[in-house]
């Protein structure tokens, strides 16, 4: 089974506009904080409320996770938290200090040899997707649900990944997909 989390590797900062115009946080209610994001620590100076998808997207440039509905009710937000799958939309960045996040960007350098996710590469060969706006979203609630160890059955793959919607309907492919890596 593929752990979801890998050591810190290198140090990054990103800053708000507010603060490269020379605005301090007490003047903008901004916060310092740092993510470990794919194994790299970044160092941001965000809102407190900004979401950790407006964090990844808007001031990490990981636009891999996608922003669909911004409600929980998509999926396509889907990201790992210390190896457990999130709706980043539904989470604050600031409280994810010192937590492993993973995004679909550090997905397939996990391998121990490189290259694809087994699953990433079971989305290809199974023709898992159309436009594939899902498809990430797809994949780390995938790794997320094999990694809680409850998917025994095609309806248990069905039932734990309902919360992941694909508009294009390739959801028999994905399923097939997923059974391969099981
Ligand atoms: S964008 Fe987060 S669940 Fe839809
Ligand atoms: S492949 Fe298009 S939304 Fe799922």
């Amino acid at each position: 089974m593929q752990t979801a989390t890998l050591p810190p590797k290198t140090k990054q900062t990103k800053t708000d506009p507010a603060s490269a115009a020379g605005l301090s946080n007490a003047n903008t209610g901004l916060r310092s904080f740092s993510l470990n994001v794919n194994g790299t620590e970044r160092t941001l100076n965000l809102a407190p409320w900004t979401t950790l998808l407006d964090a990844l997207r808007e001031y990490m440039d990981l636009t891999g996770t996608k922003k669909g509905c911004d409600h929980g009710q998509c999926g396509a937000c889907t990201v790992l938290v210390n190896g457990k799958r999130i709706n980043a939309c539904l989470s604050l960045a600031i409280m994810h200090e010192g937590n492993q996040i993973t995004t679909i960007e550090g997905i397939a350098n996990q391998t121990e040899t490189g290259g694809l996710h087994p699953l990433q590469q079971a989305f290809i060969e199974h023709d898992a997707f159309q436009c594939g706006y899902c498809t990430p979203g797809q994949i780390c609630s995938a790794i997320g649900m094999i990694n809680e160890g409850r998917a025994k059955t095609t309806d248990d793959i069905k039932e734990l990944m309902s919360g992941n919607l694909c508009r294009c309907g390739a959801y028999p492919h994905i399923i097939d997909a997923i059974k391969t890596v099981l």
